[in-house]
């Protein structure tokens, strides 16, 4: 049939119930449009008495299919906001909430290593604690408002892009709300930004390439890249700029990691997590306190002299978080 889907699987209204055995033939159709409803299971029912047997055997089918959508659907909402890096305000404290297990996403765990880059670590199956740390690539900005940790105030444009402050822009806002960071920090900051040369950027360091003069066997040449890392140190964690080769164009960028130790993280009651491997999808909490709140300041500093483009990012959200917090 050109423009309907005949389904014999459903039996028109009885005039009894059916007895054991018994059986009735019906042909019963869908118009166009009524695909859809039938297939998100919002067939009008009120005509036809399914046969049970008949209608398990088609009528079913997109029942089923519907429920492992859904499913599927739901599964992948909850995926999406345990990988959220949530921040809310308490009293006294900026708490941040991160995902522990998410070891492709933004927040990683790793082992403490001389050389300062950690090295990876699978957080169900190792004991985590002293030597263990959270390396989370924080985020400042989102184009759009689709996050609850964007703050849509914060609003500022870069090569004619509007953007909205996010993550960072969102802790140190309200930081400074909760007299955490005072407004005087923050002009100080800008005026320190404002001062950095273009040369200073640890995105135009140097990045050194030694060729072996020996040919290797085989022909091949060996060449070690050596790429730059800053490193700034706190009591409570410390903050790093990494030069990496760019993704999608010729050169070096610096990212910024904010690197927090496992011993300082919280479970979601506040008290300290006790070293353990990770749980399934299990979240832990890091407070930003009177005590520690100068470390925001040095990762707003990292970003400053990151680069470029960093710099002015953050010199025009500290000058919207200037405004926000001052109304
Ligand atoms: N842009 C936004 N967040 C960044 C980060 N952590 N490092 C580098 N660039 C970024």
């Amino acid at each position: 049939m050109k423009n309907g889907l005949k389904i014999e699987s459903l039996t028109p209204a009885l005039p009894h119930p059916m007895g054991k055995g018994e059986t009735v033939s019906a042909s019963w159709q869908v118009r166009d449009g009524q695909l859809l409803n039938t297939l998100l299971g919002k067939t009008n029912f009120s005509r036809a008495v399914p046969s049970l047997v008949k209608w398990e055997r088609v009528g079913g089918f997109p029942l089923i299919l519907f429920a492992l959508i859904c499913l599927t659907f739901n599964g992948f909402c909850a995926d999406t906001e345990y990988k959220l890096v949530r921040i809310e305000t308490l009293t006294n404290a900026v708490r941040v909430r991160l995902p522990l297990t998410d070891v492709t996403g933004k927040v990683r765990v790793k082992e403490k290593s001389s050389e300062g880059f950690g090295r990876p670590v699978a957080p169900s199956k190792v004991s985590l604690g002293k030597k263990h740390y959270l390396e989370w690539q924080i985020g400042y900005d989102l184009t759009n408002t689709n996050s609850p940790s964007v703050v849509p105030e914060i609003r500022f444009l870069r090569n004619g892009e509007t953007k909205y402050g996010h993550e960072l822009s969102k802790m140190v806002l309200e930081a400074v709300r909760l007299g955490l960071i005072s407004t005087n920090q923050l002009v100080r900051e800008i005026e320190a930004l404002k001062k950095v040369q273009p040369s200073e950027f640890e995105e135009n360091q140097t990045v050194q390439v030694e060729i072996s003069t020996n040919n290797a066997a085989d022909g091949f040449q060996s060449a070690i890249q050596r790429l730059p890392q800053f490193t700034k140190t706190t009591p409570h964690g410390w903050v790093q700029i990494q030069l990496k080769q760019k993704q999608r164009a010729v050169g070096y960028q610096a990212m910024v990691y904010v690197c927090l130790p496992m011993n300082e993280v919280l479970t979601p009651d506040g008290s300290p997590r006790k070293s353990g491997s990770a749980r399934f999808k299990e979240t832990v909490y890091y407070d930003f306190t009177r005590a520690n709140a100068a470390f925001l300041l040095d990762i707003i500093h990292a970003f400053g002299i990151a680069s470029q483009q960093h710099n002015e990012d953050v010199r025009k959200i500290l000058g919207k978080i200037l405004e926000t917090a001052g109304r």
